[in-house]
């Protein structure tokens, strides 16, 4: 698999062309950027970290009969995946407050909602990521309306099968971040990545993050907090 040009820079990860137009190689980095990427910083085994977390939860999320557009880990940092033409979406799911929720809302941090919450937002850099409703992506044109009913109803299948595994391996997933995409055939599938970029993470037992929120808010202890999410992620359940 040889990386040709390189097509998307995203502010944590490389995406190149492959000889097969229909495959790209993804290429973490260990750059972290937080607050619309008013925050920046970077350290040495983030881009690993993130990419073995993403190939060990991808391949049990296919099995679980979720399509992804993963194919193969290729080294610490790549993985082959299938090109997609990426909604410009981004799904948030919810099971606990935190974070701008918490905020626009004023519901305290950890408070447990009763059932979970799909949000909306656009992805645009200079925009901020701003929240929407369906309607928005379906007035301007961003996607069509069997795809988001798709879209909710994969993100729902993911967090039922997300919630039990971490669970089972100490960790509460209090929210997570996805990004879909097309295939030329016209399938949704799960694309770009879940790891502690994308999720919050709380150990069940202290309530200590185990997530970007360590480099957000800076907490301190942010290597060692991935490495110990990839150390529970790959743990037997
Ligand atoms: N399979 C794929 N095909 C095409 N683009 C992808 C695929 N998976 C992820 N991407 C895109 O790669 C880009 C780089 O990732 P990232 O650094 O996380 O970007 P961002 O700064 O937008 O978060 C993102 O825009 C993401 O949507
Ligand atoms: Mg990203």
């Amino acid at each position: 698999m040889t990386r040709g040009e390189m097509k998307y820079e995203g502010k944590a990860k490389r995406v190149y062309a492959t000889e097969n137009p229909h495959e790209y190689v993804v290429e973490y980095k260990d750059d972290a950027t937080a607050f619309n990427a008013q925050k920046r910083g970077s350290w040495q085994g983030k881009g690993a970290t993130n990419n073995a977390i993403t190939a060990h939860l991808y391949p049990q999320l296919e099995a679980a009969g979720i399509p992804t557009h993963f194919i193969e880990k290729l080294s610490d940092r790549e993985q082959r995946v299938k090109a997609v033409t990426i909604v410009p979406v981004e799904v948030i799911v919810r099971n606990t407050a935190a974070g701008s929720f918490s905020k626009r809302l004023g519901v305290e941090e950890g408070t447990k909602l009763s059932r979970p919450v799909v949000e909306y937002c656009y992805k645009s850099d200079e925009l901020g990521d701003p929240l929407i409703n369906t309607d928005t992506a379906l007035a301007l044109g961003w996607a069509e309306e069997k795809d988001l009913k798709r879209i909710r109803e994969l993100a729902l299948q993911i967090r039922d099968f997300l919630v039990p595994y971490f669970e089972k391996r100490g960790v509460n997933l209090i929210d997570f971040k996805l990004e879909f995409g097309k295939l030329p055939d016209g399938e949704i599938v799960l694309a770009d990545e879940i790891s502690p970029d994308t999720c919050r993470f709380w150990d069940m037992e202290t309530n200590e993050k185990m997530d970007k929120d360590r480099f957000r808010r800076d907490l301190g202890g942010i290597e060692e907090a991935y490495a110990e999410m990839l150390r529970r992620v790959t743990a037997e359940g």
